[in-house]
C-alpha cells in the first residue's frame, strides 16, 4: 500500500511572513488529514524558518532544487549537503520550469538525481510533456526520454528511494487539469515502464500528478489507481487549499 504524498511546491513565492501563516494554518488543520504524508518545498531562504517551524511535527519539507556538486566556486547554487544540513527530506529535480527557463537538460537532470540521493535526500523526479508535444503524439517518448536519462544513469533500483511527479507542462499554472483518465494514462504508462526492469519498484514507487490540482479536483485524481498524491503549486500556498487536497488524498 502506497502512503500518498502531498507536496506543496512553493516555487518563489512569499516572504517570512507568509511562510509562517501559511505553516500555521497547515500545522492546525493537520489533525484531519487522514492518511497523507505532507510535504513542502520553500524558497531556499525560507527554508531555515520553515524547518523550525516544523520540526517535530508530521510535516516535511525540501528544496525544489539543487547544485550537482556538493561545494565549492559555484556562485549563486545550493548544494544536497546544505539542504540536508537544514533537515530536508525532499528535493524537487527536473521540475520543468527549470528545464526550460534554466536550459537543464535530462542529463543535469539525471545528475541531480544522483546528488540528492548521494545526500540521503529523496528527489521528487519530474516529467511532462508540452502541449505540442501532446499534439504530435509524443507524450510516451519524451516520458521515456526524461526517465531513461536517470535509469541510465543510476540504475533502476534507485527509484526505490525517489518520486516521479507526472506534471503535464501545458497543465501548469495554466487553470487546465488532466482529466483523470488522461493523468491516470500517463501514470500507468510509467509504472509499467519500470515494472520492466523491475516489478518490486515500481510497485512501490510514488507516482505523483502535478497541474493545476485544487481541493476540487484531487480526490477524483487521486482516487485513479497509479495517481499517489500531488505535487501542487498555486494551491500550496493556502492552506485551505492545501489541506483540501491533502484530505481529498484519504
Ligand atoms: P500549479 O499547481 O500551480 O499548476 O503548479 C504545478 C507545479 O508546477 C508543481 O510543481
Amino acid at each position: 500500500m502506497r502512503q500518498p504524498l502531498v507536496a506543496g511546491n512553493w516555487k518563489m513565492n512569499g516572504d517570512q511572513a507568509d511562510a509562517s501563516k501559511l505553516l500555521d494554518g497547515i500545522l492546525a488543520g493537520l489533525a484531519e488529514v487522514k492518511s497523507a504524508e505532507l510535504a513542502v518545498c520553500p524558497p531556499f531562504i525560507l527554508i531555515p524558518a520553515v524547518a523550525s517551524k516544523l520540526a517535530g511535527s508530521a510535516v516535511k519539507w525540501g528544496g525544489q532544487n539543487l547544485d550537482i556538486h556538493n561545494s565549492g566556486a559555484y556562485t549563486g547554487e545550493v548544494s544536497g549537503p546544505m539542504l540536508k544540513d537544514f533537515g530536508c527530506t525532499y528535493v524537487i529535480v527536473g521540475h520543468s520550469e527549470r528545464r526550460s527557463y534554466y536550459g537543464e537538460g535530462d542529463n543535469v537532470v539525471a545528475m541531480k538525481f544522483g546528488a540528492a540521493q548521494d545526500n540521503g535526500l529523496i528527489p521528487i523526479l519530474c516529467v511532462g510533456e508540452s502541449l505540442e508535444e501532446r499534439a504530435e503524439n509524443e507524450t510516451e517518448s519524451v516520458i521515456d526520454r526524461q526517465l531513461d536519462e536517470v535509469i541510465d544513469a543510476h540504475g533502476i533500483t534507485a527509484f526505490a528511494n525517489a518520486v516521479i511527479a507526472y506534471e503535464p507542462v501545458w497543465a501548469i499554472g495554466t487553470g487546465k487539469t488532466a482529466t483523470p483518465d488522461m493523468a491516470q494514462e500517463v501514470h500507468a504508462y510509467i509504472r509499467r515502464k519500470l515494472a520492466t526492469l523491475d516489478a518490486g519498484v515500481a510497485a512501490g514507487i510514488r507516482l505523483l500528478y502535478g497541474g493545476s490540482m485544487k481541493p476540487d479536483n484531487a480526490a477524483e485524481l487521486i482516487a485513479q489507481p497509479d495517481i499517489d498524491g500531488g505535487l501542487i503549486g498555486g494551491a500550496s500556498l493556502k492552506a485551505e487549499d492545501f489541506l483540501g487536497i491533502a484530505k481529498a488524498a484519504g
